[in-house]
């Protein structure tokens, strides 16, 4: 681990710092640092334009529930400066991406009214099934790798997305490309996962392909229906009018990428958090019954989701910091999942915990859409991963996705025994 923090300034650079989510022991001392000495801290770092960093859980929740004051628009995630500057221009030109986290009620609320029953419980019901036999084929994928493999780029990286490329209705020889450019989207802070140039044409050429791919399947979807997600945005009407193309895509891309790399990270994570803790893997082979808060417990244990971003719509003031209208607060989730105020002993991995209060899928109208369907992801791979593996562990460091956004492990080498 990397020399320790000395002052709350250094650690709220931290979050500006792709490379520091990839040391996680250090990542976690900056942030419990910031939650005891300045929660609510204003950051400027190289490349960003200013912002406050919110650590703790009550503050979190507080600005997420007021959706009227706590705006999306126009800065929800955190991007270097250049980056905000080109995704502004594409806005501009009304070809850049705008999606349920880019948007304020009550154009949010239309958007996310097209999507809402595919996530609903009976959907989720409807579902089980297919995923319940993906999650199967995984496993028994396993047994062939010979009692060793990169769990994340044999397992955790393609399961959640066939899921999500299933409800979309993309054909399976997609697959492939959609996972390069998802990992495109989120690997733009990671040198190993880049395209090659200047950060902000790479991530403008990222999203040029995510959006002509999906330009083209909108075409065909109004075209031919077929009764799966892709066909319901593709003919969705918001006040009588159907969605542009720029927005139908945006709306496949939120789709693709929100489903897929959060539940790769916290599936891998969660493995991980197996591994370096074989008594709570023993609680859970012993009794299935803890699965749902095990998978709850990996949820908050990896929070895969860094942070999204508010911008105040007023003078306002958190914990009593003045914050002016048109600034922007960063919400930490991996911070208020290990805030001492809401968990006991929260840096320790139990997968029996209860009450589990975490905000890995945010709060408010922007509450995570794919909640249930994340979960149920979850505990699906696990119910038949965990009685199958008669041991495991790791066959190597594994390695962290440097990112302020979504991630986490990219590689998870272990060695195992199935039954
Ligand atoms: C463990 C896995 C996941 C985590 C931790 C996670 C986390 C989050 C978070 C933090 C937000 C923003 C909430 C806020 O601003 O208050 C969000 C929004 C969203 N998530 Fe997830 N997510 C996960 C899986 C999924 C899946 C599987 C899907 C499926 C498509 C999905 C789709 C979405 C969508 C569409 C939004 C935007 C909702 C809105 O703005 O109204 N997520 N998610």
């Amino acid at each position: 681990m990397a020399t320790t923090l000395t002052s709350a300034e250094e650690a709220g650079r931290c979050l500006a710092t792709p490379a520091a989510y990839t040391d996680e022991a250090r990542l976690h001392e900056a942030l419990a640092l910031l939650r005891r000495e300045s929660p609510v801290r204003r950051v400027e770092a190289d490349g960003y334009r200013p912002f406050w960093a919110v650590t703790r859980h009550a503050d979190v929740l507080e600005i997420e529930r007021d959706n009227a004051l706590w705006l999306s628009a126009p800065r929800p995630v955190l991007r270097r400066a250049e980056v905000d500057a080109a995704l502004e221009a594409h806005r501009a030109r009304g070809d850049g991406l705008k999606t349920l986290v880019h948007t304020d009620d009550p154009e949010h609320r239309e958007l996310r009214a097209i999507g809402a029953d595919w996530f609903s419980p009976k959907a989720m019901r409807e579902l089980q099934p297919r995923v319940r036999e993906l999650a199967r084929r995984y496993v028994d994928l396993l047994a062939e790798h010979g009692g060793r493999c990169d769990f994340v780029r044999e397992v955790a990286a393609h399961y959640p997305l066939r899921v999500i490329l299933s409800l979309l209705g993309l054909p399976e020889s997609d697959f492939p490309l959609m996972l390069r450019l998802t990992q495109d989207l989120f690997g733009q802070d990671d040198d190993s996962r880049r395209r090659g140039g200047e950060e902000a044409a790479a991530h403008t050429s990222v999203l040029a392909d995510l959006l002509g791919y999906f330009r083209e399947l909108t075409a065909a979807r109004r075209a031919r229906p077929t009764g799966d997600l892709a066909s319901a945005i593709a003919n969705a009407r918001v006040d009588g009018r159907p969605l542009s193309d720029a927005d139908a895509a945006s709306y496949y891309v939120i789709i693709a990428t929100a489903g897929h790399d959060t539940t790769t990270s916290t599936i891998a994570g969660g493995l991980e958090a197996l591994v370096r803790h074989p008594g709570e893997l023993r609680r859970l082979r012993e009794d299935p019954g803890l699965l749902a808060s095990a998978a709850e417990e990996m949820i908050r244990w990896v929070s895969p989701v860094k942070a999204f971003m508010r911008t105040a719509a007023a003078d306002t003031a958190v914990r009593g910091t003045p914050i002016r209208a048109g600034e922007s607060v960063l919400l930490s989730y991996p911070s208020a999942n290990r805030d001492e105020e809401v968990f006991d002993d929260p840096f320790r991995f139990d997968v029996g915990r209860t009450p589990n209060r975490h905000l890995a899928f945010g709060a408010g109208v922007h509450y995570c859409l794919g909640a249930g369907l994340a979960r149920m992801e979850i505990q699906a791979l696990f119910a038949e991963l965990v009685p199958r593996l008669a041991e495991v562990g790791l066959d190597g460091e594994p390695a962290w996705l440097a990112t302020t956004f979504v991630g986490g492990l990219k590689t998870l080498p272990i060695r195992y025994a199935l039954r």
